[in-house]
């Protein structure tokens, strides 16, 4: 090497055509390592698996491979051990560990990206950190589901208002509504599992866009980093952010259902509800107001699901206009998926920690089941299968019954035989069977209805696949 040659150019892993380094704000604008620090050890396993594969394929030399995994491990301790020293100039992790690995080793570290760019090598890192964050979620998923059934299972018949536009609609038990969560979240876990499968190709080894000369086993480092092969387009391979969309999807998905049943305890644990109590490790008070206890997990788990959504929009958006191959507009990719992982971590958390504590208040629940007439539908179909009304007629007739119990202020398990018979004289006592709301949820048989009978078949059902 000439002096000048030698001499620090822009940038001393690619800067060889520049004559002057990049301005203070170009640097700034252009530097992803403050967040892409977080593959640091994606980047050193997919380098470990690039370097034992060029050996192997006698690319570089056996020597040259040794010295580069020992350096690399040291590279790894060095940052986990937090003695490492990032720097802005160097741009991202991959060129902040090949940097820190040629002072360590010298010259065979220079051999390490023989056929290989940072497109690649950003790619398959990304690919390895998601499914990472794929598992994480996988496995919090399935807390949450066994945290709900045990909290389903002795509630199977628990009775409390079921609501449709949040008005009183018919009776349900408290097991029943809580499992309908377990089919969301099992849902979820299985969109995770389904992307899981879709994202575990490796993209090692696509180059910069168009592959390489060099005579390298793109089956090997797959292998090597516990992908099922290799992706087959090397355009597509280091163009695509599907991994983290489908994981950034799946995570709305699941927010917007974690959303769902935190304004569910928000509501069940006000006072004029009462259906729930959720102990103080869950709530806080007020400043000014002693009686209040707040809930503030549960609306943060509720207000948390607009930062993951805002994420798949992001990156959604950032993708949308990019012809192939590789933009820098991808590096954005990054701080979204690393922000909705770690929420969607935190969430499932609370959200498992919540329903474990949750105290069901059984009596507040089974007092208000019948308000707002709850039952009037089983009067109606009593009336279809005791005096053979045709159903649209029991309605009507069921509707004036439901007027005359308003006007009198009173439920209709309490209105006076003589009032319904007012309305339909046929109508006899054993109308009263199907008014109490106990036997209007034994009632509801048909699968996946609330009888406590198909509650518990349905608790059942999924412990076997939880
Ligand atoms: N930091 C970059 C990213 O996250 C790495 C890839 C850079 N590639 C390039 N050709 N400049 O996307």
């Amino acid at each position: 090497m000439s002096e000048e040659a030698k001499k620090p150019a822009a940038n001393t892993m690619w800067g060889g055509r520049f004559s002057s380094s990049p301005s203070a704000l170009m640097e700034a604008i252009n530097a992803s390592i403050g967040f892409d620090k977080r593959l640091a050890s994606q980047d050193i396993q997919g380098s470990i698996a690039h370097s034992a594969m060029l050996a192997k394929q006698g690319i570089i030399a056996e020597s040259d491979r040794d010295a580069i995994h020992a350096g690399l491990q040291r590279v790894l301790g060095e940052i986990e051990g937090g003695g490492f020293t990032f720097s802005t100039t160097l741009e991202d992790i991959h060129m902040n560990v090949e940097s820190r690995l040629r002072e360590i080793t010298g010259d065979p570290a220079a051999r390490l990206h023989t056929a290989r760019s940072r497109n690649d090598q950003v790619a398959v890192d990304v690919r390895l950190w998601v499914r990472d964050a794929h598992d994480r979620t996988d496995e919090q998923l399935t807390s949450l589901l066994k945290a709900l059934l045990d909290k389903a299972e002795p509630h199977a018949a628990t009775v409390m208002p079921g609501f449709t536009h949040l008005q009183s609609a018919q009776p349900v038990t408290f097991g029943h509504h809580l499992m309908a969560y377990v089919e969301m979240f099992a849902r979820d876990r299985s969109r995770i599992r389904d992307s899981r499968k879709r994202l575990n190709e490796s993209p090692l080894g696509a180059g910069a866009l168009a592959g390489t000369s060099f005579p390298i086993d793109r089956h090997m480092t797959a292998k090597a980093l516990g992908f099922d092969g290799p992706t087959r387009n090397s355009l597509d391979s280091v163009s695509d952010r599907d991994s983290i969309l489908e994981f950034l999807s799946a995570a709305s998905i699941c927010a917007m259902h974690l959303s769902r049943l935190a304004e569910e305890i928000i509501i069940w644990m006000s006072a004029p509800f009462g259906f729930v109590r959720l102990p103080d490790r869950w709530t806080t008070g007020s400043s000014m107001m002693p009686q209040k206890r707040n809930p503030d997990a549960a609306e943060l788990v509720r207000g948390k699901t607009g930062r993951i959504v805002g994420s798949l929009v992001a990156v959604l958006t950032m993708m949308k206009g990019l012809p192939l191959t590789y933009s820098k507009d991808m590096q954005e990719d990054k701080e979204q998926l690393f922000d909705a992982a770690d929420t969607i971590e935190i969430v499932l958390a609370a959200m498992t920690g919540m329903i474990q504590d949750l105290e069901p208040v059984p009596d507040r629940m089974a007092a208000v089941a019948g308000a707002g007439f709850s039952t009037a539908t089983d009067l109606a179909d009593w009336l279809v299968r005791s005096l053979n009304i045709p159903f649209r007629d029991a309605h009507h007739v069921t509707g004036r019954i439901v007027s005359e119990a308003e006007k009198r202020g009173t439920t209709l398990e309490d209105l006076p035989l003589e009032v319904m018979q007012a309305v339909e004289p046929r109508i006899h006592q054993g109308i009263y069977e199907v008014l109490g709301v106990e036997n209007s949820v034994r009632s509801r048989m048909s699968f996946g209805g609330t009888s406590p009978v198909r509650v518990a078949e349905q608790i059942a059902w999924w412990r076997e696949r939880v």
